[in-house]
């Protein structure tokens, strides 16, 4: 029989008969079925075919080892966090989790109390708090990796190939106690000069991110967790461009002074709770 508009879908279905592994079987089942649905529903001309087809191209090239766009791209429209959501169902007290963004490298490992701002300057802030399970014992030894953005909104990544600034890997004390100094972190537009920048900019919507520190805590026995900690206040709190923001996270910047150098500073606090695996 001819494939054409009523049999498209099941013609395609059924190339799979063979497929053994089931849960392929079923995710592409699920792609097709959907995919077809939208092309129906849409009725694309084939010159805005192309034109996805160019998009999603452009995507790819644009990404390397330090660029990577289709995370930015999966970001932008939601579906990282909605994956983060279906795969992080909140079952205790434990912290929240959240997106892990394009911006995440290989970090070196820094001792508690370190700076982990190496070429940048700004407002200087002690980052601290304590890892607890959810019967409130310490978690000690914990893997804490940090990364941020600088007070010009970039991340090392974005400045050069040799520069590692402003992350960093340290472990939780016996207390389950942390703490790291570093500069306040701003709020920043997530790389704009590819093609999900172009099409932020045709769906009229900004490319801020609220500041924030990304978190990624690893323990044996218990479940991975990739957080960040918001600032309270941030003018993008209400419009994050990868809608990572949760109420939990935000935490507010206090005025406090550096015991080493006497000078004044910000103080963030960020206590994590962790769950078993
Ligand atoms: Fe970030």
């Amino acid at each position: 029989m001819d494939f054409n508009e009523n049999n498209a879908t099941e013609a395609v279905l059924n190339s799979f008969a063979r497929i053994e592994d089931k849960r392929l079987k079923q995710i592409m089942n699920s792609i097709i079925t959907h995919l077809h649905q939208v092309v129906k529903e849409v009725e694309p001309t084939e010159e805005e075919w192309m034109k996805a087809i160019m998009f999603l191209t452009k995507t790819g090239q644009k990404c390397d080892d330090r660029r990577q766009e289709f995370i930015l791209l999966s970001d932008v429209l939601g579906v990282s966090m909605l994956l983060d959501a279906i795969n992080n169902r909140k079952s205790n007290e434990e912290t929240e989790t959240t997106v892990l963004g394009p911006f995440h490298a290989p970090s070196v490992k820094i001792n508690n109390g370190d700076n982990i701002a190496k070429t940048v300057s700004g407002e200087n802030c002690i980052v601290s708090g304590k890892i607890t399970d959810v019967n409130n014992q310490p978690v000690s030894g914990a893997s804490i990796e940090v990364w941020q953005s600088g007070p010009d909104g970039l991340y090392d990544v974005q400045k050069g190939d040799d520069i590692v600034d402003l992350r960093a890997t340290l472990e939780t004390l016996d207390d389950g106690s942390y703490m790291f100094r570093t500069v306040k972190p701003q709020y920043y537009p997530i790389p704009v000069d590819g093609p999900v920048g172009d099409l932020l900019q045709n769906l009229d919507r900004h490319p801020f991110r609220p500041a924030h520190i990304h978190f990624m805590v690893k323990s044996k026995g218990y479940k991975d967790l990739v957080t960040h900690v918001f600032i309270d206040g941030d003018k993008y709190l209400e419009s994050d461009t990868v809608f990572a923001v949760k109420k939990s996270l935000i935490r507010k910047l206090e005025h406090g002074i550096d015991d080493e150098s006497k000078e004044k500073c910000l103080l963030l606090n960020f206590d994590i709770v962790m769950e078993k695996e």
